[in-house]
C-alpha cells in the first residue's frame, strides 16, 4: 500500500513524463506551478491536502478545446491513473469533480465547483493564468494558433456561450479582456485573491505600456 506522499510522487512523475514540452499553455511547469500554487493556499484552508494536491496536478489531464469529450477522456485518464495506484473510489470522484470544473469556459453561468479543495485549486490555477506569467502564457498561445499580437480594429467579444468561446480566437490583446482581466474578481479564497491583486496590477501596467509604444507616445 503506497503512502498518500508516495502517491503524489508518483502522479506527479507520471504528469511530467506526459506533459513536458506541450506548447499551449499546459506544459509541465504549468501543472508544477499550480502544484505550488495549491499548496500555498490550501495552507490557509480547512481543506484535504491530499485531494487539492492531486486535483492540482490532473486538473489539465485533459483540455476542454483539444478533446472531443472532455467529461469522457477526464473520466477515463483520472481513474486510470488513481485507480492503478489504488486510490479510494471516494477519492477518486473528488479528483474528478475538480478536474471536471476547474476550467475558465468564458466564466458564463455560476462556479459549479463546489469543494473547498477544488475552489483552491481553480485560484490555483487562475494565478498561473495571469501576471508576468499569465502574460507570457497568452502570447505563446497565441503565436501557436497563428493569431496576431494585436488588431485596434478587432474588439472583444462579450461571450454568451461556452462554445462561442471555445471557438473563437481574435488577436491575443483581446484574450486579456475576455478572460485575464476577469479572473481577480472570480477568485475564491482570501489567499488567492490577495495574490491575484498584485499580478492583476502588473497586467494593468503591461497594457498601459503596450498601448503607449503602440501609439509611439514613450
Ligand atoms: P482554462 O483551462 O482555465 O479554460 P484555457 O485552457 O482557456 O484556460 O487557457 C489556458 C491558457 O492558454 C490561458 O491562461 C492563456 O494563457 C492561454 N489561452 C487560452 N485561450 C487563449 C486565446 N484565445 N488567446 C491567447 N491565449 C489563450
Ligand atoms: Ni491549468
Amino acid at each position: 500500500m503506497l503512502s498518500t506522499e508516495e502517491i503524489i510522487a508518483e502522479v506527479a512523475h507520471q504528469m511530467k513524463q506526459k506533459f513536458s514540452g506541450e506548447e499551449t499553455g499546459h506544459d509541465w511547469y504549468h501543472i508544477e506551478r499550480v502544484w505550488k500554487n495549491a499548496k500555498l493556499i490550501s495552507a490557509n484552508e480547512e481543506c484535504d491536502p491530499f485531494i487539492v494536491e492531486l486535483g492540482a496536478l490532473l486538473h489539465d489531464v485533459a483540455d476542454h478545446k483539444f478533446v472531443e469529450d472532455f467529461e469522457k477522456e477526464t473520466n477515463e485518464r483520472v481513474n486510470q491513473i488513481l485507480s492503478a495506484l489504488n486510490v479510494s473510489s471516494d477519492a477518486i470522484e473528488q479528483v474528478l469533480h475538480i478536474v471536471h470544473n476547474c476550467s475558465f469556459k468564458g466564466g458564463i453561468g455560476e462556479n459549479k465547483m463546489k469543494s473547498i479543495e477544488g475552489l483552491i485549486v481553480q485560484d490555483a490555477d487562475r494565478l498561473d493564468a495571469i501576471g508576468a506569467i499569465g502574460i507570457a502564457r497568452t502570447f505563446a498561445f497565441g503565436g501557436k494558433f497563428g493569431n496576431m499580437i494585436y488588431d485596434p480594429e478587432v474588439l472583444p467579444v462579450d461571450f454568451q456561450s461556452e462554445d462561442q468561446y471555445r471557438k473563437t480566437r481574435t488577436h491575443t490583446i483581446n484574450h486579456f479582456y475576455e478572460k485575464l482581466l476577469k479572473l481577480k474578481q472570480l477568485m475564491n479564497t482570501t489567499t488567492g485573491k490577495s495574490l491575484a491583486e498584485k499580478r492583476h496590477q502588473y497586467m494593468e501596467e503591461f497594457l498601459k505600456q503596450f498601448y503607449g509604444e503602440w501609439e509611439g507616445k514613450f
